[in-house]
């Protein structure tokens, strides 16, 4: 079974993505940590963002993998763990226009459909539900208001321990800034699919969004 979730960022994509595929045992694919993991590689190869032939034959070089280690995804660039490089600011500031390249987009595509292959697998995006994975039985587009994504972030931070030197609005400002940019490039924009599930969770826990989620998949299971 091939489950989708997309929609903007930080609206809790991975973390229920994470939760339902410990639940189900489905393999889980974040598909943003390829695209960060791209610009990581950009940046530390001082390439220009906008250099997609450049960039392409870095990652042809360096290669990008995800592993789990211990039941935790972590990102590796070659054989070096990337996993909280690709989460810095500079990182999050760059990742909407590299992958906005048409070339960088093929490869990472083509990259997640094999790793996809035949397993059970959730795998969360912008663009799963229409260009990755077309024919997924389950397909998600989850939503929350900009302020309560912008408040959801901070408190991310807080939790990680990581001393946040912007305030919710200016956060707010930069997830309005990257929705837009993910929105309105040319190839693959963030959109929901047609046949996608919308779930607003403004106001919803995790726990049920979780359920909300895991409902669907067993209606879709049910007419397998
Ligand atoms: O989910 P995230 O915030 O870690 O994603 C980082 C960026 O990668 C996001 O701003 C847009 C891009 N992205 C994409 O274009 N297509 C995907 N399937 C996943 C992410």
């Amino acid at each position: 079974m091939q489950v989708a979730i997309d929609g903007p960022a930080s609206a809790g994509k991975s973390t229920v993505a994470k939760i339902i595929a410990q639940k189900l045992n489905f393999i889980y694919i974040d598909t943003g940590a390829m695209y960060r993991a791209c610009t990581v590689i950009a940046r530390d190869n001082k390439l220009d963002y906008g250099d997609e032939a450049a960039i392409l034959a870095a990652i042809d070089r360096v290669g990008i993998e995800l592993r789990s280690v211990n039941g935790e995804q972590k990102v590796y660039a070659g054989n070096k763990d990337i996993s909280l490089a690709i989460r810095t600011p500079t990182i999050s500031a760059n990742v909407s226009q590299v992958s906005a390249l048409a070339g960088i987009r093929t490869k990472m595509v083509s990259l997640q459909r094999q790793m996809a292959g035949k397993v059970d697998v959730i795998m969360d995006g912008r663009d799963i539900g229409t260009t990755v994975l077309p024919n997924a039985e389950v397909k998600i587009f989850l939503v929350a208001s900009p302020r309560s994504r912008a408040e959801r972030r901070l408190h991310d931070f807080q939790e990680r321990g990581i001393k946040s030197t912007k305030t919710v609005a200016e956060i707010e400002h930069d997830i309005a800034e990257r929705d837009y940019k993910d929105s309105h490039r040319k190839v693959s924009p963030l959109k929901k699919a047609p046949d996608a599930v919308e779930i607003d969770t403004t106001t919803m826990s995790i726990d049920q969004v979780v359920s909300a989620i895991l409902a669907e998949i067993k209606k879709s299971q049910k007419k397998l």
